[in-house]
């Protein structure tokens, strides 16, 4: 996966990407990310990136031909490449699109919008996907680039350690993920429950499935639909209603 970031604040991402596994897969190979401060771009001596809107109103827009410039100088590398304004006016990003990013051969180049927005020129003129990471408003494009790409990276195969890792997380079926335990057994009067102990893969394996369904069916029964339920799916499901009787009708109560 080779990702391209157009920002005029390259320090935040490389914060991120330096660290952790974003770094170890960029080092093995399996990911690329560069960096690319827009301010590089702008001719004028005073290197302004923004300016008041035409119209009037608050907020500075980002000029467009900075933009343009970078762009440019990417195209003449001769690479493909996928343009993504990460906005709250776009499309809501996904553990589908994280797929997408992840196989996608063209270079993907996130522009990092600030202030009130960019230029309507460039929307016009490149047509960038506009990608939502929630309906909230953040200050830039930088951190919705950072949780779009490493979404996306950790789905490349061999970065993260076990390739069962990335299957069995949430989200990457339709279902939230089982609870995870680890060394020591007892943690202030709390026990690992036994079945996790037994080596019995059979017997771990139904029980993981079946909190799976628990979590996902307490927490964001919606998802349910998405999921194509086995004979003993349903079977589980039917247990943990009975198991979980007081807390769903507190939990109808509530919508109510
Ligand atoms: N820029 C500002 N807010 C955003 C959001 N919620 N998603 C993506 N980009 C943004």
């Amino acid at each position: 996966m080779r990702c391209e970031v157009l920002t005029l604040f390259p320090d935040l991402i490389a914060g991120l990407v330096s660290q952790s596994i974003l770094k170890r897969a960029q080092d093995k190979g399996l990911v690329e990310i560069r960096i690319h401060n827009i301010r590089d771009f702008i001719e004028d001596r005073h290197r302004v990136a923004d300016d008041v809107p035409y119209g009037g109103g608050c907020g500075m827009v980002m000029k467009a031909e900075p933009i343009f410039r970078a762009l440019d100088a990417l195209k003449t590398e001769g690479h493909d490449l996928r343009l993504i304004l990460p906005s709250p006016q776009g499309i809501r990003f996904s553990q589908k699109l994280a797929q997408d990013f992840s196989r996608e051969s063209r270079r993907l180049v996130w522009l990092c919008g600030h202030y009130e927005g960019v230029d309507e020129r460039v929307h016009t003129l490149l047509q960038p996907e506009e990608i939502s990471i929630g309906d909230y408003v953040l200050t830039g494009g930088e951190l919705p680039a950072l949780v779009m790409i490493d979404a996306a990276a950790r789905l490349v195969p061999g970065v993260l350690g076990d390739p069962t890792s990335a299957n069995e997380d949430s989200f990457s079926g339709s279902l939230l993920d089982f609870p995870h335990y680890t060394r020591p057994v007892g943690v202030r009067g709390l026990q690992v429950p036994d079945i996790l102990l037994s080596g019995h893969h059979e017997a771990i394996r139904v029980w993981r499935r079946k909190e799976a369904l628990r979590n996902t069916y307490l927490k964001r029964p919606d998802l349910l639909q998405f999921e194509t339920l086995t004979e003993e799916d349903k079977q589980l499901l039917a247990d943990i209603t009975q198991e979980n009787r007081a807390e769903i009708s507190v939990n109808r109560g509530e919508e109510e």
